[in-house]
């Protein structure tokens, strides 16, 4: 098999592949979509942080002059969000963003929010138990990351069962080559959920609650520390990064476990291991396969040159599993402690949320682990479509 993102057995299981890249190309031109991919964890690590790279070129060069058609007119909605979020923007506008949010993300007060999270992963599971089982990405995996940043973030509970379908279509353009419908629904998403929330700044600027979005609508009234546009892409970008990757860790996460019985057995008998095996399991099958950087100034990877206006493609979910940063990397290991995983990412843009993602989850295996202590499953789950972003469709368990 080849590197090949659209073909379900290549999702289903591309370490093989990884494996011979990253020993026989680990710098390698991708045809198809024009990208250098980059199999290596110190090629990886080193990208992240370099500054002549960055997730976009547009605060230095105009599409022309990277030799990329302009967006089509019809996607104007859905650039406007996202690149008025942190992610997608580079200093200075990313570290004047970046802050104002961070200081709702210190490990203090991540740290505060622990017995919330984990009040509502226990009842999560508690119900769940109570029926006996059933799809635990849907029932589990899903609503606990949502309510939590939802929470946070303070979107009424009536109004939660929107976020998800509107993320999930959202996050359909980030895929490689993404169809023309998938495009349509993605823009369409943004723009309803940006409208929704636009709406729902101006009723807490009016009517302030203790919660995130009245906090940056206050801070937009300031003056000129926050437009609203910022402040929409803000709440997008936290509400989707806040629960994709967490979904899929808990999903990729247990599939892993049962498909590696004696690890499974050893962190049943021993709890003490989850914050390793949560480490080890987002190492493991790593839920965001691949991030693109632009080469703003010309490079040289692994001897090889790659110039100004080309794509590189990090290759996350083969970077973890480097021998030469990982002793016996195919290996699932619950209890691995030297575990320097590139999962978070690294770098300017290396995960906001990484510490209440580790609470997420610590969180919810642990309660699944004391509440269902049998825990198996009764089908064999299928892979969804997409490539970047890796998860189940659905994880069907007994208890
Ligand atoms: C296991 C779960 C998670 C994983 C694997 C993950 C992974 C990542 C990665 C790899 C990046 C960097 C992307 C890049 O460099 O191109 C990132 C950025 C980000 N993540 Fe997460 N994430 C997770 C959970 C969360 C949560 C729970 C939140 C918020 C509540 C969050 C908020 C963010 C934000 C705001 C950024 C952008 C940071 C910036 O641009 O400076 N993430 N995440």
């Amino acid at each position: 098999m080849r590197f090949d993102p659209w073909n379900p057995e290549f999702v289903a299981h591309p370490y093989d592949v990884y494996n011979e890249l990253r020993r026989e190309r680990p710098v390698s031109f991708f045809e198809p979509t024009g990208q250098w991919l980059i199999a290596r964890h110190a090629d990886v690590n080193a990208l992240l942080r370099d500054r002549r790279l960055g997730r976009s070129y547009l605060h230095v060069a105009t599409h022309q002059e990277f030799g990329r058609p302009d967006d089509p007119g019809f996607q104007d909605p859905f650039w406007r969000v996202v690149r008025a979020g942190m992610l997608d923007v580079e200093p200075p506008v990313h570290t004047r963003l970046r802050r104002l949010v961070s200081k709702a993300f210190t490990p203090r007060m991540v740290e505060a929010l622990r017995p919330k999270v984990a009040r509502i992963a226990g009842e999560l599971v508690d119900r769940f138990a109570e029926r006996g089982g059933g799809d635990l990405i849907a029932e589990v995996a899903e609503p606990l990351p949502v309510t939590v940043i939802a929470e946070m973030l303070g979107v009424p509970e009536a109004d939660r069962h929107l976020l998800r379908p509107w993320s999930a279509d959202i996050c359909g353009m980030y895929e490689l080559h993404p169809s023309i419908e998938a495009q349509h629904t993605a823009v369409r998403a943004a723009e309803e959920f940006s409208d929704y929330l636009v709406g729902l700044a101006r009723a807490r600027r009016a009517d302030p609650g203790d919660d995130l979005i009245s906090a940056l609508a206050l801070v937009a009234d300031e003056g000129d520390k926050l437009t609203e546009e910022e402040l929409v892409g803000t709440c997008v970008l936290l509400l989707n990064a806040g629960h994709e990757a967490t979904v899929n860790v808990t999903g990729n996460g247990w599939w892993s476990l049962f498909r590696n019985p004696a690890e499974l057995e050893r962190l049943r008998a021993d709890h003490g291991l989850l914050p390793t095996a949560i480490e080890e399991l987002m190492r493991w099958d790593t839920p965001l396969q691949m991030f693109e950087r632009w080469v703003l100034e010309d490079i040289t990877v692994g001897g090889v040159d790659i110039p100004r206006g080309t794509e590189v493609a990090l290759l996350f979910g083969s970077a973890n599993r480097d021998p030469e940063v990982f002793a016996d990397p195919d290996r699932l290991d619950v209890g691995r402690v030297d575990n320097p995983h590139i999962s978070f990412g690294a770098g300017i843009h290396f995960c906001l949320g990484a510490p209440l993602a580790r609470i997420e989850l610590i969180e919810s295996f642990g309660a699944l682990l004391r509440r269902a202590p049998k825990l198996e499953l009764t089908a064999e789950p299928s892979w969804g479509p997409g490539y970047i972003i890796r998860g189940l469709t659905s994880l069907d368990v007994r208890v």
